[in-house]
């Protein structure tokens, strides 16, 4: 997939240009979709504090207005913009992309939408499985491909693609929302190769949480009483949002997120495949 863009040279411009300091960062823009709820709101207070502009593109318009009222609580100087619509709509991505850019554009762009459906494949609803890979595949790669030729051509910016733990091992009754993740893992991973390579300005940023207790995803997904590794992996929203500003910060490539999963993630690779399968499906079956 090289497109015209990957060729391109940055010069003498810093690769992934985002400065996250409250002095210098006043004029840049976050664009976060999901970013009125859990970890996106997360993510939105911390970037609020630190001076930035944020731009959400959400499911409910309900919910980016009580969003907006919690930021502006904390920070009355905030300013925050938002687009209520279905990322699963083929032309949402491009909706998203004509907003933005109409807003002045963004110089992050965190696609954290993402939602997940519990169940063996077999026993959900067909279109309930295609909204999930058209959100958490289709929406996110359109995304990603849509502002990145555009932050080449504004001297740099930064992509950061949430995945999951889900996306390490196929998970029985998440295989679909496991697998979309997979795909954001995979494809995030290589675009961040092939941007170094070509020494794009832009970088791409992969994250893979562990279980979150206190967003909704894990009640709206129908996973109450599925243990997800709960017992000794789980994370908060602040934590996930704090490991992520930090893996800005310091331009890591791959965020794992949680002190926790980092300790999880060595006996991982030290397990037997099929000593993780069984685990794994111990963790997704309903207690
Ligand atoms: N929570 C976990 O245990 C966990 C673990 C690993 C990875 N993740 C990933 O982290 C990301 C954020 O999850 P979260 O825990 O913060 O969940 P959340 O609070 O439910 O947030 C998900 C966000 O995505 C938005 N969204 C969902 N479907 C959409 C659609 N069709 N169109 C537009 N926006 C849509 C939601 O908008 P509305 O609220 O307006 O519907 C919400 O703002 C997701 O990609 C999820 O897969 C979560």
């Amino acid at each position: 997939m090289a497109g015209p863009h990957l060729g391109r040279r940055a010069g003498a411009r810093e690769r992934g240009r985002v400065c996250l300091s409250r002095e210098t960062a006043v004029t840049q823009t976050a664009l976060i979709t999901g970013g009125s709820s859990g970890i996106g709101l997360a993510l939105s207070r911390r970037l609020a504090g630190r001076g930035w502009r944020l731009l959400w593109a959400s499911l409910s318009e309900d919910e980016i207005a009580a969003a907006r009222g919690d930021i502006l609580t904390a920070h009355p100087d905030a300013v925050i913009s938002g687009l209520a619509l279905d990322l699963a709509a083929p032309d949402a991505p491009a909706r998203v992309l004509d907003w933005a850019q109409g807003q002045g554009g963004c110089d992050l762009l965190i696609n954290n939408a993402g939602f997940g459906v519990y169940g063996p494949s077999a026993d959900l609803a067909l279109e309930a499985e295609q909204a999930m890979i058209a959100v958490n595949i289709c929406a996110l790669h359109a995304l990603t491909r849509l502002f990145l030729p555009v932050m080449e051509a504004r001297g740099g910016g930064t992509i950061v693609n949430i995945a999951s733990n889900s996306a390490f091992v196929p998970a029985p009754d998440l295989a679909v929302y496991a697998a979309t993740k997979a795909f954001v893992k995979h494809y995030s991973e290589a675009l961040t190769a092939e941007l170094e390579e070509a020494n794009s300005p832009v970088r791409v940023m992969t994250v893979c949480p562990s279980a979150i207790s206190d967003t909704p995803f894990l009640k709206r997904a129908g996973m109450e009483g599925v243990r997800t590794f709960t017992s000794f992996t789980a994370t908060t929203a602040e934590e996930v949002a704090r490991d992520i500003i930090e893996g800005l910060d310091n331009k890591r490539p791959f965020v794992l997120t949680g002190a926790a999963m980092r300790r999880a993630m060595w006996l991982m690779k030290l397990a037997p495949a099929p000593v993780l399968r069984w685990m794994t499906r111990r963790e997704t079956r309903r207690v």
